[in-house]
C-alpha cells in the first residue's frame, strides 16, 4: 500500500511536467500546442522592428505575403515588430475562421490619427456587433436602391463634364473618378452639405495629404515630432474634421419628419458622442470613396487595354438601359457583365489585399496547427485573389473567369475581396457595386474609352491598392447609331 501512495506522490508530478512542459515551452515561443505541428515561418530578427525590415524590402505588406507564402505555404508566421502575426492564405483556412469579428489593433493603430481611436475600425466585442448592427441598415440593398437615382445624376454631371474635354485631351481617371465616389459617398452618408464641388475638392486635397503620409506611416517612416511634415498632415487632418463638424451642424439643425436611414441621422438618433460620431463619418467616408474610387479607375484603366471587353459591356448596356439610358433600381442587377468586370478588376488589381481577426480570450485551431490567443491573424486576401490553383494564368484579366459556371466550380473563399469573416465584412460593398456600376454604365454608353499609348500604370499596395501615378486617359464619344 504504502509503495503504491510512494508510487502515486513521485509519479503524477512527473507526468504532470512531461504534459505541461512542451504547452509552455510552445506559448514562450509561438508555437502551438501540444499535439499541434509547429506553424511555418519567420524567426523575429531583431527583438524591436521584427521582419518589418523585410516587409520594407518588399515594398508593402501585401508583397511581403505573397513572397512569405511562396516560401512557406498557405499558413505562416513572422513578427509585426515584437508581437508574431499569422498570415493565413487559402480558402479553406479562411472558411476555418470565419466566425471570427474582433479586428487586432495592430494592423489599423497607424491609421488611428485620421480614423481617431473612437471609430468603427477599432471597436471590438458587443459594442463593435451593436455598431455594425445599428449602421448596416444605412448601406443595405433597400438603402443602396434609393441610392441609384443620386449615383445616375451625378453619373450624367460625369459625362457631360467629359464630353467638354476637346477631343483627344487627357483626362486625369484617378482625380475624376475619386470625385465621383467622393460625392456620392457623402452625398448619401451626410446629406446636402457637400453639394459644392469646390469644398469636395478642397477635402479631397487634404484627404490625399493624409494619406500618403499615412502609407508612409505603414512603412515605418514615422513624422519627426513638430516637423514641417508633421504640420501638413495636422492641418489637412484638422480642415477635413472641420468640415464633418459642420456637416454634423447643419444636419442637426435641419428639422424633417421624413424617416431618416442615413447613417449621419443614424449616428444623431442614437445619440452618438460627438468625438464618436466624427470618426464614425470619417471611416464610412474614407472607406467609401477611396476603395470604390480604386475600383473605378482600375476598370477604366483595364477596359482601355482590353477592347473586346469593353465592347460587350457596351453592347449589354445598350440592351439593358435601352431609350432611357439610365441606370434605375430596375434594371441595375440586370447589368451582369459589368458586374462581372468589377469583380475581375477587384482580383487582379487586389483593391483591397488584406484584413485581420483576433481572438484574446482564447487559442484558434487551426488544422493541426494552434495559433496563441491574441495573436494577430492576418487574411492574405490578395495572395488568394491571385493564386494560380484557384485561378489558372492570375496576372490575365479575363471577366469570363465570373460567369455563373466558372462561380460555382470554384471554393466560394477563394473570392473575398471585400472580407468575410464574423458578419464584418465591409458594410459599403452594395454601395461601391451599385456606384461604380452606375458610373461605368453611363461613360459606356458616351464613350470609347481608349488608353494612353506608353503610358506605364503600376501598383502602389496599401491598405488600399492605388495606382502610383495618375491615370490618363483619352475618350472618343461614340455616334447614336453604334
Ligand atoms: C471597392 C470598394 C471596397 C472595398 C474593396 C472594400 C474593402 C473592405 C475590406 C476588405 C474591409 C475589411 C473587412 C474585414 O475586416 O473583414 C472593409 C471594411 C470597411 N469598409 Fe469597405 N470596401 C469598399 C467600399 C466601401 C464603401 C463604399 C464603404 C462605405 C459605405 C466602406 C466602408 C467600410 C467600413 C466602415 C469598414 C470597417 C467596418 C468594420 O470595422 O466593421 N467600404 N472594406
Amino acid at each position: 500500500m504504502s509503495v503504491l501512495l510512494l508510487c502515486i506522490v513521485v509519479a503524477v508530478p512527473f507526468l504532470a511536467l512531461l504534459v505541461l512542459l512542451p504547452i509552455i515551452k510552445n506559448k514562450m515561443t509561438g508555437s502551438g500546442m501540444l499535439g499541434s505541428k509547429d506553424i511555418p515561418g519567420l524567426k523575429s530578427q531583431n527583438t524591436k522592428n521584427g521582419n518589418l525590415d523585410l516587409v520594407k524590402k518588399r515594398g508593402s505588406l501585401h508583397e511581403f505575403l505573397i513572397w512569405l507564402h511562396q516560401q512557406y505555404g498557405p499558413i505562416a508566421k513572422f513578427w509585426l515588430g515584437e508581437q508574431m502575426a499569422v498570415s493565413i492564405a487559402s480558402p479553406q483556412l479562411f472558411k476555418e475562421t470565419s466566425r471570427m469579428f474582433d479586428r487586432p489593433e495592430v494592423l489599423m493603430h497607424i491609421f488611428k490619427p485620421l480614423f481617431t481611436e473612437h471609430a468603427i475600425p477599432f471597436a471590438n466585442k458587443e459594442d463593435g456587433k451593436w455598431r455594425r448592427n445599428t449602421y448596416d441598415p444605412s448601406y443595405s440593398h433597400g438603402s443602396v436602391m434609393r441610392c441609384i437615382a443620386k449615383f445616375q445624376t451625378l453619373a450624367e454631371e460625369l459625362v457631360e463634364k467629359w464630353s467638354q474635354t476637346p477631343r483627344g485631351e487627357h483626362i486625369p481617371c484617378r482625380q475624376e473618378a475619386f470625385l465621383f465616389t467622393l460625392k456620392a459617398i457623402t452625398q448619401a452618408s451626410l446629406g446636402d452639405y457637400f453639394l459644392d464641388e469646390e469644398q469636395i475638392i478642397q477635402f479631397l486635397k487634404a484627404y490625399d495629404v493624409c494619406w500618403y503620409d499615412m502609407e508612409e506611416r505603414l512603412t515605418g517612416d514615422i513624422p519627426q515630432p513638430g516637423s514641417e511634415r508633421e504640420k501638413k498632415f495636422n492641418n489637412a487632418n484638422k480642415y477635413m474634421k472641420e468640415r464633418l463638424a459642420a456637416a454634423i451642424d447643419l444636419r442637426r439643425k435641419t428639422p424633417t419628419t421624413e424617416k431618416r436611414e442615413m447613417l449621419i441621422d443614424v449616428l444623431i438618433e442614437n445619440n452618438i458622442p460627438d468625438d464618436m460620431l466624427q470618426g464614425e463619418l470619417i471611416s464610412f467616408i474614407i472607406g467609401g470613396f477611396h476603395s470604390s474610387g480604386n475600383l473605378l479607375v482600375w476598370a477604366l484603366h483595364f477596359i482601355s487595354v482590353y477592347t473586346v471587353v469593353q465592347e460587350k459591356m457596351f453592347q449589354e448596356v445598350k440592351a439593358v438601359l435601352g431609350d432611357t439610358g439610365k441606370v434605375t433600381p430596375d434594371n441595375i442587377a440586370q447589368l451582369v457583365f459589368i458586374r462581372q468586370v468589377m469583380d475581375e478588376t477587384l482580383r487582379v488589381a487586389v483593391v483591397a489585399p488584406y484584413a485581420g481577426r483576433y481572438d484574446d480570450e482564447k487559442d484558434v485551431k487551426l488544422g493541426d496547427y494552434v495559433i496563441p490567443a491574441g495573436t494577430p491573424i492576418l487574411y492574405a486576401l490578395g495572395v488568394v485573389l491571385n493564386d494560380p490553383t484557384c485561378w489558372p494564368n492570375p496576372k490575365k484579366f479575363d471577366p469570363d473567369r465570373f460567369s455563373p459556371e466558372k462561380v460555382s466550380e470554384r471554393h466560394p473563399y477563394s473570392f473575398q475581396p471585400f472580407g468575410f469573416a464574423g458578419k464584418r465584412k465591409c458594410p459599403g460593398y452594395r454601395f461601391a457595386y451599385a456606384e461604380v456600376a452606375t458610373a461605368l454604365a453611363n461613360i459606356l454608353l458616351r464613350f470609347q474609352v481608349h488608353e494612353v499609348k506608353g503610358q506605364k500604370v503600376k501598383a502602389k499596395y496599401g491598405l488600399v491598392t492605388t495606382p502610383e501615378d495618375e491615370v490618363w486617359i483619352t475618350l472618343t464619344e461614340r455616334s447614336s447609331n453604334n
